[in-house]
């Protein structure tokens, strides 16, 4: 296991000031003062960094697009809402080593040229905001952070917003939108929050753990970040592991770690001595790895990509060889259909179409056109919505029943004599999207999927 990031994250004291500074808090952001701005984001640039929220967008170069005007207030804020399911490793750093976080998130500041940066943190996280609160008074009584940070002449106010639990306030524009004080609808970009952002001014988000490793790196140096990971996944990640595992929980990670030796080693292998089936590498988000296809591959972007999938957020979810792939894709259609925002059609509708046919399919009920009916409703998501929710949630549809078609064709009946669709009286809320009539088998008995938004 990399001891980068989490070095001192097993020290309970670690969250107590002396015990932090003398591990080495806050040298990152000290080092930071002393440079002009726009040489830390050189140095971040240098480093490779990129962010940790799931995108992997090099966070450099996201730093560098801020170019305030006259009069323009700039803002930083922290992702720290975490609610991709199966991802909770921004909760272990802010729980182990919040003066990390508030490090990063100052220096994140300092390089943009920001004076008032946001820590935006899912509600669940309540007790934890309270950790991050603590840090944040004690590291603002030995003026680290506040007016005239250590004596710099920089002035930085940090306030910590609670959400509410909805999984579209961690979309960085829903987040905008959730912390102005408004319903958390994603906005349609361009413009970016670097020239548009909260309040409309220009404006930077970053995940947790990407603040995290800029501060690490603002201490130690680029040169000493890149020792860490492979060529254009430098650094370590951390893995957040659940499912059918012996070990769940927290790992960090070199970037290249190959991923079958994690799974046996730092996870403890697949629970019950059981077979590995499947793995979603990076949060339900991104497709589904046979375990074929995941045996050779490292925990990095480009392994990753190269067998069609993501690292994400690093939320890695197991399944093991006793998993019913359909009901699991159900309970992610689930959560897409009940977290769409439902601001833009394709994604409210859809998403709810997805569940719905899932669960009809689970009950019994599926029709002999189901699956291809599944993915024509994701080809009519995918790259037609406003935020990246609608993509993500056709990513496991499509790829469960890709791969795992078997499972999902046992579910079907036998194919009996069409009649024609009736989109009246029983059948789906939206009549105007139901399957075409040479697919329906008999009139629909159940009522269809809920409309999220209405
Ligand atoms: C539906 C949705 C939910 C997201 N949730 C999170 C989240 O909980 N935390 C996070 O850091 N990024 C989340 N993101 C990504 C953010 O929009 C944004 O890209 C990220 O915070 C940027 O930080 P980074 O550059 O440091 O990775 C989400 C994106 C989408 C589309
Ligand atoms: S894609 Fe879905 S979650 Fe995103 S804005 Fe549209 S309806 Fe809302």
């Amino acid at each position: 296991m990399a001891q980068y990031l989490t070095r001192n994250a097993l020290d309970p004291a670690q969250r107590e000031l002396q015990t932090a500074l003398r591990a080495g808090a806050y040298l990152g952001f000290k080092q930071a003062l002393s440079l002009p701005p726009q040489e830390v984001v050189a140095e971040i640039d240098a480093s490779g960094l990129r962010g940790r929220g799931g995108a992997g967008f090099p966070t450099g170069r996201k730093w560098s697009f801020i170019h305030a005007k006259e009069g323009q207030t700039v803002y930083l804020l922290c992702n720290a809402d975490e609610s991709e399911p199966g991802t909770f490793k921004d909760h272990y750093l802010i729980e182990r080593d919040p003066h990390l976080v508030l490090e990063g998130v100052a220096i994140g500041a300092y390089a943009i040229g920001a004076h008032r940066a946001y820590i935006y943190m899912r509600g669940e996280y309540a007790s934890l905001a309270e950790t991050l609160a603590a840090a944040l008074r004690e590291a603002m009584a030995a003026d680290i952070i506040g007016p005239n940070c250590m004596n710099s002449g920089y002035d930085l106010r940090i306030t910590i917003q609670l959400g509410a639990g909805a999984y579209i306030c961690g979309e960085e524009t829903g987040l905008i939108q959730s912390l102005e004080g408004r319903r958390a609808y994603p906005r349609v970009r361009p413009p970016f929050p670097a020239v548009h952002g909260f309040l409309q001014e220009p404006t930077v988000v970053n995940n947790v753990e990407t603040l995290a490793c800029a501060a690490r790196i603002m201490a130690e140096g680029a040169e000493a970040f890149k020792d860490h990971g492979t060529g254009r996944s430098a650094g370590t990640k951390l893995i957040s592991v659940s499912g059918a595992v012996e070990r769940p929980g927290v790992y960090e990670v070199e970037l290249g770690y190959p991923l079958m030796e994690f799974l046996q080693g730092e996870a403890g292998g697949i629970r019950g001595g059981r077979g590995l089936k499947a793995i979603i590498p990076g949060g339900t988000s991104v497709p589904v790895l046979t375990a074929e296809e995941a045996a050779p591959l490292t925990i990095d972007y480009e392994s990753m990509q190269s067998a069609g999938t993501m690292l994400g957020s690093g939320g890695m979810i197991v399944f093991g060889d006793d998993t019913s792939m359909p009901q699991a894709l159900l309970r992610i259609a689930e959560f897409y259909a009940h977290e769409s925002c439902g601001e833009c059609t394709p994604c409210r509708e859809g998403t709810g179409w997805m569940a719905w046919v899932l669960r009809r399919l689970l009950a019994g009920e599926g029709r002999p056109g189901d699956l291809g009916l599944l993915l024509r409703v994701g080809d009519n998501i995918e790259g037609r919505t406003i935020c990246g929710l609608g993509d993500a949630s056709v990513q496991p549809v499509r790829s469960f029943i890709r791969k795992f078609r078997p499972e999902f064709e046992a579910l079907l009946p036998e194919p009996v004599q069409a009649v024609a669709w009736q989109s009246h009286g029983h059948g789906p809320r939206t009549g105007r999207f139901g399957p075409p009539a040479e697919e329906a088998t008999r009139s629909e008995a159940v009522d269809g999927p809920p409309t999220a938004a209405l």
